[in-house]
């Protein structure tokens, strides 16, 4: 069949670019792999969506050319989709830092695009799989388990690699190479991380404990909270610093964000002399870890006992734990990808690839990963958006 639009992946980014360009009048067709559309969608947010945060901005998405995401994200914005969540009636709520939640579910999210769509005048093709891709005199012809389809262009929304049992596949990155383009090294983001040796030996049966810490990785810096697991280190503040994260580098783990470390032990050296370290650091962090970082690192004995020096370094010790992840949980269970297509030959304000002529990358395809907290759904949204007004 013969469209303008053939958009590969019912996705995030796949179903808002087919729904802007269906109201432009395009007669689009998505086809999704999958048996349904908006799978990564409806797991999201643990099955509420944090479908946008409040307060993007660039400095939230990690790139290659951090500049590349300005344009479509300042055209496209959270207000725009809080706009079409509204006229849904989609009851929705702030949870935290400018991040926006369902009331309810990520199904109406999902419900919603795919109404969009239908209105739009869309068709969404499921349970279809593309078997090949080439390019005749300007015009792709894509040889799909359910017939050819013929279009001027063609969009890949395929998304990133992280869970497999979703539907997520390495698809886009090989329609990518096929025509040309570069595809900069993938590796899992938002993800657990893993320890092994004498950190997992100390820690592993912490697990279930969380605190709040700010934790620090190559130049990057987030204060949430820290959980253990029974492998390693997981928590929203684990999962922003992974994406900085690579294999060999170390974490420096400020236990004590709120305050000097030294400063609290010298105060409480003042109040409390006859009590151990263990008891005064259980006042401050969770008893159970208070009490394993005395048995296996700082030592204990009553407060009177340490001298000034001696406080300082324990002081600088909890305000910077050292802490070497030995890998990842991987793409099983990362929440996006970080790499992919190179940005450097993709416009930034059509998403167009700068080497063929009617070919588009959006969302977590691109180069472009953003911080936990609605911003990769933002992007998604804001690169389908640019797409879907001009193809
Ligand atoms: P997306 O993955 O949404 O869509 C790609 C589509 O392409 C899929 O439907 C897939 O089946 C299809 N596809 C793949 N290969 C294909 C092929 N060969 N042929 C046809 N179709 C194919 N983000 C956020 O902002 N807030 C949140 O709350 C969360 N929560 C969250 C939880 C979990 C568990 C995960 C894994 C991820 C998140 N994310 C998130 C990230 C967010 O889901 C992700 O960044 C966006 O869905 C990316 O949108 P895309 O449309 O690019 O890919």
């Amino acid at each position: 069949m013969e469209w303008d639009v053939v958009i590969i992946g019912g996705g995030a980014a796949g179903l808002m670019c087919a729904r802007v360009a269906g109201l432009r009048g395009r007669r689009v067709l998505v086809v999704e792999h999958a048996n349904r559309c908006g799978k990564k969608i409806l797991m999201s947010g643990g099955g509420r969506c944090n479908f946008t945060n409040t307060g993007t901005t660039p400095g939230n998405f990690l790139s290659a050319n951090p500049h590349f995401c300005k344009s479509a994200l300042a055209r496209f914005t959270p207000t725009h989709f809080i706009g079409l969540v509204e006229q849904h009636r989609i009851g929705y709520h702030e949870k935290e830092l400018g991040q926006l939640f369902c009331d309810d579910s990520s199904k109406r999210i999902v419900a919603m695009l795919l109404q969009e769509c239908a209105d739009a005048g869309v068709t969404v093709e499921t349970s279809c799989s593309v078997e090949r891709i080439t390019q005749e005199q300007g015009h792709f012809r894509v040889a799909t388990t359910r017939g050819t389809h013929a279009a001027a262009s063609l969009v890949v929304a395929t998304g990133g690699l992280s869970i497999p049992s979703m539907g997520a596949t390495g698809f886009g990155y090989e329609i990518a190479r096929q025509f040309g383009h570069t595809v900069l090294a993938t590796r899992a983001g938002l993800v657990p991380l893993t320890l092994s040796g004498k950190h997992l030996d100390h820690y592993q049966d912490l697990s279930g404990l969380s605190l709040p810490v700010e934790v620090h990785c190559d130049g990057a810096r987030f204060r949430n909270q820290l959980l253990f697991t029974h492998r390693g280190i997981s928590g929203p503040g684990i999962l922003q610093i992974s994406s900085y994260w690579q294999p060999g580098k170390d974490l420096s783990i400020d236990l004590l964000p709120a305050e000097d470390a030294a400063e609290f032990l010298a105060g409480r050296q003042a109040r409390q002399p006859a009590s151990e370290l263990r008891t005064v650091l259980g006042d401050a962090l969770p008893k159970r870890l208070a009490q394993r970082l005395c048995d296996v690192w700082l030592g204990s004995k009553p407060m009177r006992q340490y001298r000034p020096a001696e406080l300082r370094q324990i002081g600088a010790q909890l305000n910077a734990w050292p802490m070497v992840p030995s890998g990842t949980e991987g793409y099983r269970t990362a929440e996006v990808t970080l790499g992919g297509v190179d940005t450097n030959e993709v416009s930034s304000s059509t998403m167009e690839s700068r080497r063929v002529r009617g070919l588009y990358f959006i969302g977590e395809v691109l180069d472009v990963t953003g911080h936990l907290g609605g911003y990769n759904f933002q992007w998604a949204w804001a690169s389908g958006h640019a797409a879907g007004n001009v193809v």
